[in-house]
């Protein structure tokens, strides 16, 4: 009996070779390509050389809250409303007076150049196709004036919490210029977290063969050879809003980083807040609360949406998962018209509709689209939102809704251990008219 011959590394790489297809294409037998936000991640990982692939991947320290990000979903279950016609179904929301399409928006995510040459050329160009919002990072590798000119937008466009009015200020007019429609503050971001991963995997820009790395490197020369082609073909680590922004247009990218990360001066106040408020006459946004205390505050600033993230456990190690935040902040917020969204740990459609049943209006997620830019660019990112709407809107069904507005804490059940609120929040918050949270 002649068994099946193996080619060599031919043979190998074909099922990458063909996975890839397929998610450039979009074509391929049901099971055959990447079916779910972890296949593209696998992909991502097959394909992408350690060093920034780790970037993207890890968090800080222990990664204690990204694994509680990802966790907290497992524990909320659904209720579904059966004997329903659910034939027609709208994933659609209203945020800010627009209509989206889709309640997944794309979370900024610096520096994508070093992925993919696209970049944000991809996220921008997929979250347009798809009917819904691109929120470009002040660290993006294209500055938000070339997105705008190639991706017709919803953008928003993120400001970092640097603590001198002179070096933020610039950044909001190239925001206004670029046509942004909302202006998203991160507020967990006073100093850089601690992500050893990165020094353990001698990840550095720019990058060099270091003791750290050199085994990764000599394992998988042909990955480390298409990251160095990579970063020599796109923006790679330059830093467009850096090189955009006033007198730093010559600098090469290292200056551009080094000057960046100087301008992490951990002085960023409520007077720097209500600062940007009297610049920024769209809806703004604070990104990074994850308690009911904090989301007031917020509100008394006069900020129009609170983003409930942890920074995707990237910044400060030991904060709960967002999900477990999200209906503190929910009470703490609730008759005021302040918009809640919700990141860290969006992998699946049940994912989207715990986070909505939960009080968020509308979810992010970050490391998904760059997991499918690094796979396949543009056609990667695309994959990544059609898997997550395809999930969805079968959920829906499942769920027994047809608009996502039909969601609320009726649909959910938490553990009873999350009703349980700190002192002297709970005094403050009016209950949801129904709710499946235990008193
Ligand atoms: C590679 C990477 C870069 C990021 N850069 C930024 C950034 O520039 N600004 C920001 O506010 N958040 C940044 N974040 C955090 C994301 O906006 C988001 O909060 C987080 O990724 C959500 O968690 P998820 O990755 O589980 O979806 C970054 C995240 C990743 C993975």
């Amino acid at each position: 009996m002649t068994g099946p011959r193996f080619g060599g590394l031919a043979d190998l790489a074909r099922p990458l070779a063909g996975d890839l297809l397929r998610l450039a294409t979009g074509r391929g037998g049901p099971g055959t390509g990447p079916l779910s936000i972890e296949d593209v991640r696998a992909l991502a990982r097959k394909r992408s050389c350690a060093l920034p692939f780790s970037y993207v991947d890890s968090a800080a320290e222990d990664s204690t809250t990204h694994r509680a990000n990802l966790r907290a979903f497992d524990e909320v279950t659904l209720r579904p409303n059966l004997l329903t016609d659910v034939r027609e179904r709208d994933r659609g929301i209203r945020l800010f007076g627009r209509t989206l399409d889709s309640p997944v928006l794309l979370s900024p995510t610096g520096m994508p150049g070093i992925q993919h040459p696209d970049a944000e050329f991809a996220g921008a160009g997929a979250a347009h196709a798809a009917g819904t919002v691109f929120t470009v990072s002040m660290a993006s590798s294209h500055s938000v004036t070339e997105i705008a000119a190639r991706c017709p937008g919803p953008l928003w466009f993120q400001l970092y919490p640097w603590g001198n009015p002179d070096d933020f200020t610039p950044y909001v007019e190239l925001a206004r210029r670029a046509g942004c429609e909302a202006l998203v503050v991160t507020l967990d971001t006073p100093v850089g977290g601690n992500r050893e991963a990165d020094v353990r995997t001698g990840f550095t820009m720019p990058p060099r063969i270091t003791r750290a790395n050199a085994g990764e490197v000599l394992r998988h020369p042909v990955r480390f050879g298409r990251w160095m082609k990579t970063l020599a073909s796109g923006p790679g680590i330059r830093m467009g809003n850096i090189a955009e922004t006033g007198a730093t247009g010559g600098m090469n990218a290292v200056h551009q980083a080094t000057k960046f990360e100087s301008k992490f001066v951990p002085g960023f106040s409520a007077a720097e807040l209500a600062l940007v408020r009297g610049l920024w006459t769209g809806p703004l946004l604070v990104k990074g609360i994850t308690t009911g205390e904090q989301a007031r505050t917020a509100h008394a600033a006069g900020v129009d949406g609170v983003i409930v993230s942890n920074h995707g456990g990237r910044q400060l190690d030991g904060l709960p998962a967002a999900l477990r935040a999200l209906p503190e902040v929910a009470a703490a917020l609730h008759g005021t018209g302040v918009e809640i969204l919700l990141d860290g740990g969006i992998r699946r459609g049940t994912d989207i509709l715990k986070a909505l049943a939960l009080g968020a209006r509308a979810v992010m997620i970050g490391r998904p689209w760059v997991w499918g830019l690094a796979a396949a660019g543009r056609p990667g990112v695309d994959t990544v939102l059609r898997i997550l709407h395809t999930e969805l809107e079968r959920d829906m069904a499942l769920m027994g809704i047809r608009t996502l507005d039909e969601l609320g804490p009726h649909s959910v059940n938490v553990p009873a251990a999350w009703a349980a609120r700190p002192a002297g929040v709970a005094a403050a918050d009016p209950e949801p008219a129904s709710s499946t949270l235990a008193p």
